[in-house]
């Protein structure tokens, strides 16, 4: 059987956990060889035997992608390891909620290092080689929270706000090369990063859930089915755009209770 991604090499940050970890199965499953990222050496390890186990060439890296060095080092990973670079995923990234005036500038600064400042050192050590190539595609998680204002999340949001535009920039910059980038923009989705601070609110995930027009929190594996076709050539005239995967949440205005 053909897989969508056969003959692709693709690396994914992130990969030890939630989001980051389904992409990495969905995209062995569609034929991509892995360079798999994570700052947690174990979350990393469990992927990367889950990978293996499925039958995905897969190379680990662990680190931390707010680093130039790690961004380089997983680019060169991917043509070293095998051949190429198709498909850099700037996935790695989280929340730690804290309303405006009870955040830090340290806290602040942590949250954009993590969400923007990765996908700008991601974005760039991947274009060292696909500019080279002159083929590749970029892609980055931004968030619902980076397309409008979510409680608790004005640094996060600031930062995923930003990813958004970065893409558009890589996009426009780079299209010519036949380099594409979008970003994903997930809803609530049911992974341990998320369900961290859920289970500390009133009513929990299913609070949450029922606030959802399509009634119910999304999974990992719903993005990571988004991941592979902005990845894959059934995209190939997508670029510069954000994609919500979020139960039509984005879409809503908080609305009178009848
Ligand atoms: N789950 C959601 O509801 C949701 C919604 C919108 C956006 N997102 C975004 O999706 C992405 C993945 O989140 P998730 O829900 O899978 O969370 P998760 O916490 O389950 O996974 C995130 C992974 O990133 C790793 N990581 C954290 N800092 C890192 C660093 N500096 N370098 C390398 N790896 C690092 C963590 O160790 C973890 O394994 C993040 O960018 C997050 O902001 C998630």
């Amino acid at each position: 059987m053909v897989g969508r991604l056969d003959a692709r090499v693709a690396v994914i940050t992130g990969a030890g956990s939630g989001i980051g970890r389904a992409s990495a199965l969905r995209f062995a499953e569609e034929g991509a060889a892995l360079v798999l990222n994570d700052i947690q050496p174990q979350g990393l390890e469990d992927t990367l035997k889950t990978v293996v186990a499925a039958g995905g060439r897969v190379h680990g890296l662990p680190g931390d992608v707010t680093t130039r060095e790690v961004n380089d080092a997983l680019a060169t990973a991917a043509v070293e390891q095998f051949g190429g670079l198709d498909i850099f995923f700037c996935n790695a990234g989280g929340a730690r909620p804290t309303p405006m005036l009870e955040t830090s500038d340290d806290e602040y600064r942590h949250q954009i290092a993590l969400n923007l400042d990765s996908v700008w050192l991601g974005a760039t050590s991947a274009l060292k080689v696909m500019t080279r190539q002159e083929r590749g595609v970029i892609l980055a998680t931004t968030s619902g929270a980076g397309l409008g204002a979510v409680d608790g999340l004005p640094a996060y949001g600031a930062a995923k706000a930003g990813v958004i535009n970065l893409m558009r920039s890589v996009a426009f910059e780079f299209g010519a090369l036949g380099i594409r980038a979008n970003a994903i923009a997930p809803g609530p989705m049911a992974t341990p990063g998320l369900l961290a601070w859920l289970d500390t609110l009133p009513g929990g995930p299913e609070a949450y859930g029922a606030q959802v027009p399509l009634g119910r929190l999304g999974t990992g594996e719903e993005i990571a089915e988004a991941a592979v076709f902005l990845a894959s050539d059934e995209s190939r005239y997508v670029s510069g755009a954000v994609l919500p995967v979020d139960g039509a949440i984005h879409s809503t205005l908080a609305t009178p209770k009848s």
